[in-house]
C-alpha cells in the first residue's frame, strides 16, 4: 500500500475510536452510508473493472436468528445495489440449496438474484458446480453408481448452467479440488472419488456446452501466493488447456486473517496464470480478527484490515488480467466468519448499520486512484 493511502487509513481508524463508540453496542455509529450514487465502490471501477461482493442466503443464515437477508433486508438490498457492480450467491447456487431432494431444483432465490442483478446493471458469479462440500445427504449417501453418478452431475450442469445461459459472467466450475499439500482432494470430493480426477474435465467442458460465453473458472481458498496448492494448479490447467478443455479462469479467494501475515507472491502468482492465457479473479474476499464476542476492533485493528483489503484489490488492479474483486458479504452481521471462526470477526467492510469502516475507504481510494491503465 502507498504510505499515503495508509496514513489515511490510520487517520480514519483513529478518528473513529472510543469517543464514538457506545460501550454497549458491538455497532458503532461511524460514517454513515453514502446518499448519492456516485458515493458509492462502483461508481469508481476503472473501466471493464467490477467490484462484487456475496449475496447473504442459505448456508450459515438459515440458522441465525434473522430473516433470509437477501428476501427481506431492504437497506440491505438498497447497499447490494448501490454499491456493487457484480454479485455472486453466497450459497443460492449450491448443490444443497438448489437440489433438495432427487430431481427438485429449487431455483426461486438464485433466479432472484440473477434477476435484482439484471435489474440493477449487474454481473453474476456463479458459484458452484463441483465441490467436496454443501453436497446434499441423498447424494452423497444414495448408493449411485459411477454411471448415475456421471449422469447425475451432467444433467446438474446442463440445466443449471443452461437456465442461466448468458445472465453469468463467470462460473466457479470446480471449487477447491486440492487440499493445502496441493494433493487432488480424491477421497472427500465425491465426484473424483468416484469417478475419476477426468471429471473435472467433463464438467468444464459439458459447462462449455451449457453457455458458451460464460467464462469458466477454478476456484480456490489459500491460492493467493505461489505454494504447493497454485503450483499444483498451475500444473493441472497447463494439463488441460493441452487436452483443448475449456478452462478460462483462475480465481483465489483471499479469506485472509489478521493472524497471519498478507499472502507474499500475489502478482506473482496471478501473473503466472495470466501467461496461460487465462483471466484472473479474487472472488471471496474478508480480512477477520482476533476479537471477543461482542468487543469493538481497536483503530489498528481497523488499519491493518484496510491496509489488507487494500493490498488485495490493488494486486487484483495491477495484473491486467484481473478484472473482478468480489468481497465474501460486505456487512458484518451476515458475516460467516463468527460462525466458523467464533474468536474471531468483524471481518467485512461495514459495520452492522451499514455504516463504513476505514476497509470501504481504503478500497474505494484504490478504485479511485488506479493508475493501473484501465480507466
Ligand atoms: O449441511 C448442514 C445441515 O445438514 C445441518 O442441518 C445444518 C445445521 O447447522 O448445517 C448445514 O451446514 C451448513 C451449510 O452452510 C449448509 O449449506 C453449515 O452449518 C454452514 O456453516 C454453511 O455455511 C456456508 C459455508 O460456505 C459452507 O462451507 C456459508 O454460509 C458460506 O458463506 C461459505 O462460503 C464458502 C464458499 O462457498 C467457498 N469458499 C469458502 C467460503 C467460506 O467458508
Amino acid at each position: 500500500m502507498k504510505p499515503l493511502r495508509i496514513a489515511t487509513a490510520v487517520l480514519v481508524a483513529a478518528a473513529m475510536a472510543t469517543p464514538l463508540v457506545s460501550s454497549a453496542s458491538a455497532t458503532p455509529q461511524h460514517q454513515p452510508p453514502g446518499q448519492s450514487k456516485k458515493d458509492a465502490l462502483r461508481a469508481e471501477v476503472p473501466k471493464g473493472f467490477f467490484i462484487g461482493t456475496a449475496v447473504a442466503g442459505g448456508g450459515h443464515h438459515e440458522d441465525q436468528p434473522y430473516p433470509d437477508p437477501f428476501s427481506s433486508d431492504q437497506p440491505y438490498r438498497n447497499v447490494l445495489a448501490k454499491e456493487f457492480n457484480s454479485v455472486s450467491a453466497e450459497n443460492q447456487m449450491k448443490w444443497d440449496f438448489l437440489r433438495p431432494e432427487p430431481g427438485v431444483y429449487r431455483f426461486g432465490p438464485a433466479d432472484d438474484i440473477v434477476a435484482f442483478a439484471k435489474r440493477n446493471n449487474q454481473v453474476v458469479r456463479g458459484h458452484t458446480l463441483l465441490w467436496h462440500s454443501q453436497n446434499p445427504a441423498w447424494l452423497t449417501e444414495g448408493g449411485y453408481t459411477k454411471a448415475q453418478l456421471k449422469q447425475i452431475l451432467r444433467d446438474h450442469i446442463r440445466t443449471v448452467v443452461g437456465r442461466y445461459k448468458g445472465k453469468i459472467q463467470q462460473w466457479d466450475v470446480a471449487n477447491e479440488i486440492f487440499d493445502d499439500q496441493g494433493v487432488l482432494r480424491s477421497q472427500d470430493n465425491i465426484w473424483i472419488r468416484e469417478l475419476g480426477p477426468g471429471i473435472v474435465a467433463d464438467a468444464f467442458r459439458w459447462a462449455r456446452q451449457a453457455d458458451p460465453k460464460a467464462k469458466l473458472y477454478f476456484n480456490d481458498y489459500n491460492v493467493e501466493g505461489i505454494n504447493a496448492k497454485s503450483n499444483a494448479y498451475y500444473a493441472l490447467i497447463q494439463d488441460l488447456l493441452a487436452q483443448g478443455v475449456p478452462v478460462d479462469g483462475f480465481s483465489t479467494q483471499g479469506h485472509l486473517s489478521l493472524r497471519y501475515g498478507f499472502p507474499g507472491d500475489l502478482t506473482d502468482n496471478l501473473r503466472r496464470f495470466a501467461r496461460l492465457g487465462l483471466e484472473t479473479a479474487i472472488t471471496e474476499v474478508d480480512v477477520r480478527m482476533d476479537l471477543a464476542p461482542g468487543a469493538t476492533p481497536t483503530p489498528e485493528q481497523l488499519a491493518k484490515q484496510a491496509e489488507y483489503y487494500q493490498r488485495m484489490l490493488d494486486g487484483c488492479l495491477s495484473v491486467s488480467s484481473c478484472n473482478s474483486f468480489t468481497i465474501w458479504g460486505f456487512v458484518d452481521k451476515y458475516s460467516w466468519v463468527p460462525v466458523f471462526f467464533p474468536s474471531e470477526g468483524a471481518a467485512t467492510i461495514m459495520w452492522d448499520d451499514f455504516s463504513r469502516k476505514p476497509a470501504y475507504h481504503a478500497l474505494r481510494d484504490s478504485l479511485k486512484d488506479c493508475y493501473c491503465g484501465r480507466k
